[in-house]
């Protein structure tokens, strides 16, 4: 048997796909674009691997998915590919709806027409699991009940609403015909091989290098914080038991401030690397805040829970300390992560090269 995973040399992708050939046989097609945030040195260790079919591709290809599709005939399609940083949609919305939205429907498109052709029972045991997010729910107020998955879907930055229109997409395809697919919105993922645009990796090779850290704003926005190994447990669930045409949520049970995360990071890092920069925290800095920065976001993950038995296994405490200890010890692959595209963004985000940033640039203690 055979699963298809799109944007599996992404960062949730990738975990996923190195989680699933370690628990089992089953084959994967890995059908990745590599774009900046693709990185095929995540699974070298599955180079000579059978089980693991690397295919460069766009999910907006419909000719390659139906090539694919026809030949591998995969049980189920797990789609993680996207882009996913807020900040990057904020500067460049297009790209956003053109693999979010466009390349979903591509692969619902392909997805259906292979489905369609399925005797039975292959029919019926058919998925499409669609990995979406907690932000298309939009923004909570502090003390405001965390989201369920009735939830209205009020988006509010380019990103969150290309999902939502994919999350959509997803819904009408199964309302309308039939397709069996289910959807997961899972809130912010940590761990290994994340890509350090992201907050957590960010603050930690900063440290590391004595560079600034930099909180948008009064740092006091709230996320829920999952390891990305329990994600990859929640989606095994769903996938396994989850049943279609519905949407589960999957959180962590850690809301943290963006502050008390840096502040955290700093601390493990004072105790684990010290070095000239040490305290850590000495680095923070806070900057110019993210144009229409969501305040909060909390996950309700009851359903899952009752429903399908998951639940995580990691606290923040224990995610925290395996993921900075996987950076300290995987020099080459954060040097490899560094190149000259990730050193163009730095400088377009973070550099005193737009007047107003660095204006707003405030050193804490
Ligand atoms: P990522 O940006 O690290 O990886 C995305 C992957 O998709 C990359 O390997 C990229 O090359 C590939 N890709 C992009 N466009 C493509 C295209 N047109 N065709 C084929 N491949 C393409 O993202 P991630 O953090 O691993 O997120 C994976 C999924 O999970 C996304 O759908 C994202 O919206 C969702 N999600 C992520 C988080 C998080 O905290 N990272 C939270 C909630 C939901
Ligand atoms: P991020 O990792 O980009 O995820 P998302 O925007 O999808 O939640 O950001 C997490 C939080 O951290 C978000 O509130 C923005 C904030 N943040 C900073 O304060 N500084 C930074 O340099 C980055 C990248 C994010």
């Amino acid at each position: 048997m055979t699963i298809l995973v799109t944007g599996g040399a992404g960062f949730i992708g990738a975990n996923f796909v190195l989680d699933w050939l370690a628990q089992s046989d089953e084959r994967v097609v890995n059908l990745d674009a590599l774009t900046y945030a693709g990185n095929l040195r995540t699974l070298q260790g599955l180079k000579d691997d059978p089980r693991h079919v690397f295919v460069h591709g766009d999910i907006g290809n419909s000719e390659l998915l139906q090539r694919l599709l026809a030949e591998h005939r995969p049980r189920a399609i797990i789609h993680f590919a996207a882009e996913s940083h807020v900040d990057r949609s904020i500067h460049g919305p297009e790209a956003f709806i053109q693999t979010n939205v466009v390349g979903t429907c591509r692969l619902l498109e392909a997805a259906r027409a292979h489905w369609q052709t399925l005797p039975e029972p292959e029919k019926t045991t058919f998925r499409f699991l669609h990995v979406s997010t907690d932000e298309v729910y939009g923004t909570l107020a502090l003390g405001a009940p965390a989201f369920t998955e009735a939830h209205a879907i009020e988006p509010n930055s380019p990103y969150s609403a290309s999902k939502a229109a994919s999350d959509h997409l997803v819904r009408a395809w199964h309302h309308t015909y039939g397709l069996p697919v289910l959807t997961t919105h899972c809130s912010n993922n940590y761990g290994p091989y994340h890509f350090p645009e992201k907050l957590i990796p960010l603050i930690i090779l900063n440290a590391l290098a004595g560079k600034p850290l930099p909180i948008y704003g009064d740092g006091l926005q709230i996320r829920d914080w999952l390891y990305v190994k329990d994600h990859c447990t929640a989606i095994r669930r769903v996938l396994e038991a989850g049943k279609p045409g519905q949407a589960y949520n999957i959180g962590g049970h850690n809301e943290m401030t963006n502050l008390a995360i840096v502040h955290h990071i700093c601390a493990l890092l004072d105790k684990l690397a010290p070095s000239r920069f040490t305290p850590y925290a000495s680095l923070i800095t806070h900057v110019k805040d993210r144009p229409g920065h969501d305040r909060r976001y909390a996950i309700d993950a009851g359903k899952i829970e009752r429903e399908l038995g998951w639940k995580p296994a990691e606290t923040f405490a224990t995610g925290i300390r395996k993921t900075v200890r996987w950076y300290l010890d995987n020099p080459a692959w954060v040097e490899n992560v560094q190149s000259g595209a990730y050193r163009e963004w730095m400088q377009q985000q973070y550099s005193g090269a737009a007047a107003g940033e660095v204006q707003g640039v405030k050193r804490e203690a």
